[in-house]
């Protein structure tokens, strides 16, 4: 039943502002959230916005992100800019009563994560931070599986996080600047990988890790010159969990040949399950209670009616993409603006996520567990 409209105004329009951008497309037209969404401004600072805006559906665009935060008409404000402008953006936003929904990680520091959650909550908006891996159909199957207890008491959570768009022939972008992106691999990768793990396993409770630059520096494609990569090329980090589980995970932007490679593995004392993002409309379980003879690991096809997300889109077997996943998140988050109830991943989760990986930067400084 449709309630009313949200004017959405979007902050960044390249690969996240464009993915947002998509998912609001398709919302009203698959779920029916509670109310529909109006795409009304969009804003970026590369001479291409207006162009954009176009082609992506925007009624109109800006240069300025104040002036789409200060916009009477807007109900929530999406946040796909580095991470150098999020607090900021979001502070505004929350002052000026919009819901925000902010791109990860959350922050560039733990603290600047606490004031936005404070000021969220002061204002009584609804916030979210976009993990969404948390809204693949097969992760959010294996949220259900481990909750309901079938795996029995969770021993391991393993998690790989690997990308190869980092050589000696790329060129310097804001990823590898420290003021502007916050960290590396830790904070680009890991900070999924850490959502995965509180998600599906609970809450860390300390860590130790070690942190790379492998490729001390890139070439500016305008100026020319070198300029040094201050953020980690890979990240690698342990952890024991509150509830006894161990952890061992693994970021790296510059794995050759690895894609877009997320996995995991959760192993508990009757079953386990794994995932593979780039066959992400697959789960892999293995029940320990089997009959031994045909008793394996068994590749479920997560495409039925009866696995979360999947009714709204296609019959079975029809498989869904990456691109799918924001379009969950956003149905998760307008109907919790319509229903007026939390959402999670909120900016708790992320205030927590960004805690986890300074935890882990202390700990390869330091060379030393950290405890959380
Ligand atoms: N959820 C995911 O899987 C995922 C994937 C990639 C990136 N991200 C995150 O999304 C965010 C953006 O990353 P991206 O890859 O889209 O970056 P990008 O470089 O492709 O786009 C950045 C956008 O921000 C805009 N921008 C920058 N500063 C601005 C300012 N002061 N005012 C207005 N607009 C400004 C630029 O115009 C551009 O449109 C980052 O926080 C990143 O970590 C998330």
């Amino acid at each position: 039943m449709v309630k009313q409209t949200l004017n959405i105004g979007l902050i960044g329009h390249k690969f996240m502002g464009k993915a947002h951008s998509n998912a609001l497309k398709n919302l009203n037209m698959f779920f029916e959230p509670g109310a529909m969404v109006n795409m009304k401004t969009i804003c970026g600072v590369e001479d291409d916005i207006a162009e954009a805006a176009a082609r992506y559906g925007w009624k109109s665009y800006e240069t300025d992100w104040h002036k789409v935060v200060e916009d009477p008409e807007i109900d929530i404000i999406d946040i796909c800019t580095p991470g150098l402008s999020h607090c900021e953006i979001a502070l505004a936003a929350a002052k000026a009563g919009k819901h925000i929904i902010c791109e990860k990680p959350l922050s560039m520091t733990a603290a600047e994560a606490g004031s936005m959650y404070a000021s969220a909550v002061e204002q009584g908006i609804r916030h979210m931070v976009n993990f969404c891996y948390r809204r693949v159909p097969a992760v959010a199957l294996a949220k259900e599986i481990i909750s309901s207890s079938r795996l029995g008491e969770i021993y391991h959570f393993h998690a790989i996080y690997q990308q190869d768009w980092v050589d000696e022939s790329t060129p310097y972008v804001w990823r590898f600047d420290k003021k502007i992106a916050g960290a590396g691999a830790i904070s680009d990768k890991g900070s999924h990988v850490i959502d995965l793990a509180r998600y599906l396993v609970g809450e860390l409770k300390e860590v130790v890790g070690m942190t790379d630059i492998f490729l001390a520096e890139h070439q500016d494609p305008v100026s020319g010159d070198m300029k040094p990569v201050t953020t980690d090329d890979a990240a690698m980090f342990l952890a024991r969990f509150e509830n006894g589980a161990t952890g061992n995970f693994e970021t790296s932007r510059i794995s050759t040949g690895y894609k877009n490679a997320l996995r995991f593995a959760v192993t508990g004392s009757k079953g386990s399950l794994r995932f593979n993002l780039e066959r992400l409309n697959e789960l892999e379980v293995y029940f320990a209670d089997e009959d031994k003879t045909t008793q394996g690991f068994r590749t479920v096809l997560v495409t039925d009616a009866q696995h979360p997300y999947v009714n709204h889109w296609w019959p079975q077997g029809h498989i869904i993409g990456w691109e799918h996943l924001f379009v969950h998140q956003y149905y998760e988050f307008v109907r919790a603006i319509v229903e007026n109830k939390a959402v999670q991943p909120d900016f708790y989760d992320g205030l927590i996520n960004m805690q986890i990986i300074e935890a882990i930067e202390r700990s390869a400084r330091e060379r030393c567990w950290v405890t959380l």
